[in-house]
């Protein structure tokens, strides 16, 4: 019998987008299993504990029958050699995103046997980051589109919360 073939989706998403639902989906078809991997990104600052963007990352991937939603700390490629993955999934929004996945590629590639896989974005999304819609939303922005409507409202009810 053929080896499970098992992807990662893996980024902070603080919080999930619709950008980010469509790369999960497209992996989805693509993979016989796809994890969604919520991790620390050191030089970010954070609106949502992991806790609560892992919780929101369940909801949001609720349909899709071959995806489950973990959290993780340390090495990326530590992550997917405890889960039996073999490719990373990425979606690549602009040139711009290029470079910077470029390097963690090579580095992911250099320590482990894992395959890195570039997904376009959908043009729809391709503007589409969450550092955007948080500053868009903490500004009284519109960003009911951009994100599922229980995030939109965990954005709304967070921000009105902060002091500043
Ligand atoms: O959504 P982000 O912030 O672009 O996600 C970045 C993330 C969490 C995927 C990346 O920082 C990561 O893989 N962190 C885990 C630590 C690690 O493996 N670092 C080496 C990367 S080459």
């Amino acid at each position: 019998m053929r080896e499970m073939r098992r992807a990662v989706c893996p980024g902070s998403f603080d919080p999930v987008t619709n950008g980010h639902i469509d790369i999960v989906q497209r992996a989805s078809a693509l993979f016989d299993e796809v994890v969604v991997a919520v991790g620390v990104n050191k030089s970010k600052n954070r609106l949502f504990t992991p806790e609560e963007r892992i919780e929101m990352l369940r909801e949001a991937c609720a349909g899709f029958e071959n995806v489950r939603v973990d959290g993780f700390t340390g090495l990326l490629t530590d992550f997917c050699a405890q889960n039996g993955i073999q490719a990373i999934v990425k979606g690549l929004r602009a040139v711009s995103d290029f470079d910077y996945e470029l390097q963690m590629a090579q580095m992911n590639a250099s320590l482990t046997d894992v395959e890195t896989v570039f997904v376009p974005t959908s043009p729809e999304y391709s503007f589409l980051a969450s550092s955007l819609v948080k500053e868009v939303a903490m500004f009284g922005g519109d960003v009911s589109a951009l994100v599922p409507d229980f995030v939109h409202r965990a954005l709304t009810e967070r921000l009105s919360r902060r002091p500043d």
